[in-house]
Order: C-alpha cells, then sequence, then structure tokens
C-alpha cells in the first residue's frame, strides 16, 4: 500500500528538455509532503450506526432533490474497514457529536482515535479538515445552519473537541473545505446541500430565494472558521505544534477576449471566487468590487470581527481542477435577475458539469495550476500553499488501467514544481482521491480514485489501479514525464 508523507526518495537524475519535463520526488523541496484525499461522508458509511445523525448530504441523497438515486449510507464503509489505510481524512460533526452539539459521542471519538492511531503506525501523517460539506441535519433545522450566527459558537466548541482530543497526533488542521463552494453551490444555485437558492434556477430551487444569503453564509463561515483558528492558536498550538488553514475551491479565471472588458470581469471573477474569502483572511475587508456591486446584501466587519479574521490562518489550501473562461455581461437582460454572479456582472463560460457525458467533463490545463499558485503569490504575498485536492474525473468502472488519470498527474504535478521554481510556496500535494468514493457531483457514478470500490461488492475491496502503482513508484524516487 502508499505511504507517501514519509517516503524518502532516491535522487535520480532529471532531463528537460523542450516539450516535456522529467522530474522526481527529489525536486521537490525536502519537506514537500505527497498524499491522497478522502472525505467522510464520501467513504465511511455506518450511517445509522453508534450515535451518528444524519447531515445535510444524507437528507439530500435520500431525497428526490438529486437525479442519481445513489448515497452514502455505506460507501467504502471505512467507519469498519478503516485498517485499510487512507491518507487524509476529513472529519464529520456528526460522529463526534449526536446532534452537532452538546454530549460528545464517545463512539465518533472513538473511531477518529482509531483511524488516527492506525495510519500514524503506518507512518502516515494525517491532514484533518473538520467540516466538509456534511453540516448535521439538526444543526440546520434548529436555526438553519451557517444562515446563523449561532453556528459560530457550535462550530468554535466542536473544534475545541477535536483539537483536544486528537491534537497530541494531528499537525494539519482545515477548518473548512470549499466554503466559496458551498456560497455558490449551496445558497445561490441550489446545487448542493443545503440546496437553497438565490433565484430559482429549476427545479432544484425550491429554498432559499434570498439573495442574501450566499453573503451570510460567507460572513458567517469567516466567522466560524477564524473563532477557531484563534481558539487554535491560544489554546492549544504553543504545546501542540501544529498549523490550521482554510481550504478554497480554486479556478484559473481566463477572459474569452483581451477586450478591457472581459479583462475587467476576471478581475471580479477573481474577487468572487477567491477575494470573497481570501480577502478578509489578508486583508480583513471584502474586495471593493464586491461591495461596490452587493451593496447593503454584503455584511460589513465590525473592527473586532476584521481583527479576528485578517491573518487567521497558517496556510491555506487549494482544491484545484479546471479552468474558467469569463466574459463580461454587465449588458445582459440577466444583469436585473438576482443571482449572485450577475451581481458581479461576469458570466462564466466554462462549468464543472457544462460537457457531454464523456470522461473528462472539465477543461483540463494543467497550466492553471501554476497560475492560480502565481496568482496567491502575487495578490496575497505568498502564503503557504498546499494542494489538498487534484484528480482526473473519470465513469466509475472495473477497469484498472486508468491510463488518463496518470497523465493527468504527471502534468498536474509538474505544473505544481514549476509554480515553486517560481517562488510559490507550496508546501504539499494531495491527489483527490485515494478511493473511488460517494462523488458529491456524481453520486456513485464518477470515480476519482488510485483505487477501485466496487460497491456491490460485499467486501469492498480495494482494487490498486495503474494509477496507485505509479503514484507509488514516483514517490520512491521514480521519475516522471509530463
Ligand atoms: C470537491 C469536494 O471537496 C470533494 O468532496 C469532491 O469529491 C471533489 N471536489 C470532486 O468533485
Amino acid at each position: 500500500l502508499l505511504n507517501f508523507a514519509l517516503v524518502l526518495a532516491d535522487s535520480l537524475s532529471h532531463v528537460h528538455s523542450e516539450n516535456t519535463v522529467t522530474f522526481n520526488r527529489n525536486d521537490f523541496p525536502p519537506h514537500f509532503v505527497f498524499g491522497a484525499g478522502t472525505s467522510a461522508y464520501q467513504v465511511e458509511g455506518a450511517a445509522a450506526e453508534d450515535g451518528r445523525t444524519p447531515s445535510v448530504w444524507d437528507t439530500i441523497a435520500h431525497s428526490e432533490e438529486l437525479k442519481d438515486k445513489s448515497n452514502g449510507d455505506v460507501a467504502c464503509d471505512q467507519y469498519h474497514r478503516y485498517k485499510y489505510i487512507v491518507l487524509k481524512d476529513d472529519m464529520p460533526l456528526l460522529s463526534v457529536y449526536s446532534d452537532g452539539k452538546g454530549p460528545v459521542n464517545p463512539k465518533g471519538l472513538q473511531y477518529y482515535n482509531n483511524l488516527i492511531d492506525e495510519l500514524l503506525r503506518h507512518g502516515i501523517q494525517p491532514y484533518v479538515t473538520l467540516f466538509h460539506h456534511d453540516l448535521p441535519q439538526a444543526l440546520e433545522d434548529d436555526y438553519n445552519g451557517w444562515l446563523s450566527e449561532k453556528i459560530v459558537d457550535d462550530f468554535t466548541a466542536y473544534a475545541d473537541v477535536c483539537f483536544k482530543e486528537f491534537g497530541d497526533r494531528v499537525s494539519y488542521w482545515t477548518t473548512m473545505n470549499e466554503p466559496n463552494a458551498i456560497a455558490l453551490g449551496g445558497y445561490d444555485r441550489g446545487t448542493i446541500p443545503p440546496m437553497r437558492c438565490s433565484y430559482p434556477f429549476g427545479a432544484n430551487c425550491t429554498k432559499g430565494n434570498s439573495t442574501v444569503e450566499p453573503y451570510i453564509f460567507t460572513h458567517n463561515s469567516l466567522l466560524a472558521h477564524a473563532s477557531a483558528a484563534r481558539l487554535y492558536k491560544r489554546k492549544y498550538q504553543a504545546q501542540q505544534k501544529g498549523f490550521i488553514g482554510l481550504n478554497m475551491f480554486a479556478t484559473w479565471l481566463i477572459p474569452r477576449t483581451d477586450s478591457v472588458r472581459d479583462v475587467k470581469a476576471t478581475q471580479r471573477a477573481y474577487d468572487l471566487y477567491i477575494g470573497w474569502f481570501i480577502n478578509p483572511l489578508v486583508f480583513g475587508d471584502y474586495p471593493e468590487t464586491m461591495k461596490m456591486y452587493a451593496g447593503s446584501k454584503i455584511p460589513t466587519f465590525t473592527p473586532q470581527q476584521s481583527e479576528l479574521v485578517k491573518g487567521s490562518f497558517d496556510f491555506l489550501s487549494l482544491n484545484y481542477y479546471t479552468i474558467m473562461h469569463i466574459m463580461d455581461d454587465s449588458d445582459s437582460l440577466k444583469l436585473k435577475e438576482r443571482d449572485v454572479y450577475m451581481d458581479m456582472a461576469l458570466k462564466r463560460l466554462d462549468t464543472w458539469d457544462g460537457g457531454s457525458n464523456d470522461e473528462s467533463q472539465f477543461p483540463i490545463d494543467p497550466l492553471g495550476l501554476q497560475q492560480v499558485l502565481e496568482h496567491f503569490k502575487q495578490v496575497y504575498g505568498n502564503p503557504p500553499i498546499y494542494i489538498h485536492e487534484n484528480g482526473q474525473r473519470t465513469l466509475h468502472n472495473a477497469s484498472l488501467k486508468d491510463t488518463p488519470r496518470i497523465k493527468y498527474l504527471a502534468a498536474f504535478i509538474g505544473s505544481a514544481l514549476n509554480g515553486i521554481r517560481n517562488g510559490s510556496d507550496m508546501r504539499g500535494y494531495f491527489t483527490w482521491s485515494f478511493l473511488d468514493l460517494f462523488e458529491l457531483t456524481g453520486g456513485e457514478k464518477f470515480s476519482f480514485g488510485l483505487y477501485y470500490v466496487n460497491f456491490s461488492d460485499p467486501d469492498l475491496k480495494r482494487h490498486p489501479k495503474l494509477s496507485a502503482h505509479w503514484y507509488s513508484g514516483f514517490l520512491k524516487g521514480g521519475n516522471i514525464s509530463s
């Protein structure tokens, strides 16, 4: 099995030619880590066991709102099969608490203690994300989850438990996974839980209907992140010597044409997709364009909130998959509609799911990873960056010969190396995903895994694909070309 974080590679020679670059693991900085990720709802299963209660994802996966009829009830059954090694795991609130708050569920703690111990026993360092899309349904029902400021205290209390119970063995914490994707998908477009939307975009959009909600979600999640991160820094960091950060969904944004209008629209798009969260973290306030376009809809940071949020991270992590082309949409009649995209008067021309039903439904351009690293270097003062997710989506099938995935990984790891050579402070790379899992953008239909899992197999065995052998070989020092 793979053992990424601690693999030491032999030094091998490397050759650069005009079109292909050959490199190996030793070309990366000495403490650079490699790994592979999963998330709780997508792999754990055991949906109704040991005091676990539903998250918003359980509710949606069992409703008619998603077309795919699969769900994460069993998934890879990692709850019982945690001894099959995993390399990064995102913790759910629901196993640690029964109802998202109140008394801690000892069985939840036990499971994560077992999992962490098992990882360490194999020389694998866990990088833990506290919230990966799976808000307890109880909190959604109780006070509308992230739309209430009450979430700040509940999230901080939950984080406190995790730091206290696991922080002796976990050194890398990420508070939230892709809050920017939730702001837009969960509260603007209504495509992921809690399926709320700013504008009625079709059948999925039955809840929400207030254009203010994406902005409130973002404000509360920034406060919750900052409150948890400050708690870690105040109460645990000196003793536990770990690090804490926030994760973002990142894409390289390209103007459709080189007209001033499209170029400016692309800058606004960066403000929307990245700056909405990262400007407050780095500068203490939302981007000026967002404040201008959103007007009174976007909350104002009090001086205390701004101080709390600004600088509340040791590193940032990015999930990088694809590019988007952007055009100015100021003249469009759609401006009269009420969604966040149009608040910014821009239009995205490539979308994750926009294409046909073939294997790679999103544009692949490895250069984009380097460009996004460059964006963080130039705009945000070169913070330490981890790529927490990057991988190739294919249709889920039994073929273990996933050559396209190998090509994808080689190209993107090469792009990351170029970014580092250009001065980006990138510290680690995790491919998504370790196992084939319940995919949030398509149930069991799609696969990202280095390991194939047949969801109908009663033993849910993990089968290494070519990419697993390839990744392992690279981490042991083998040369790769991209
Ligand atoms: C985004 C999410 O963090 C993860 O849960 C999902 O499986 C992948 N990226 C691929 O869509």
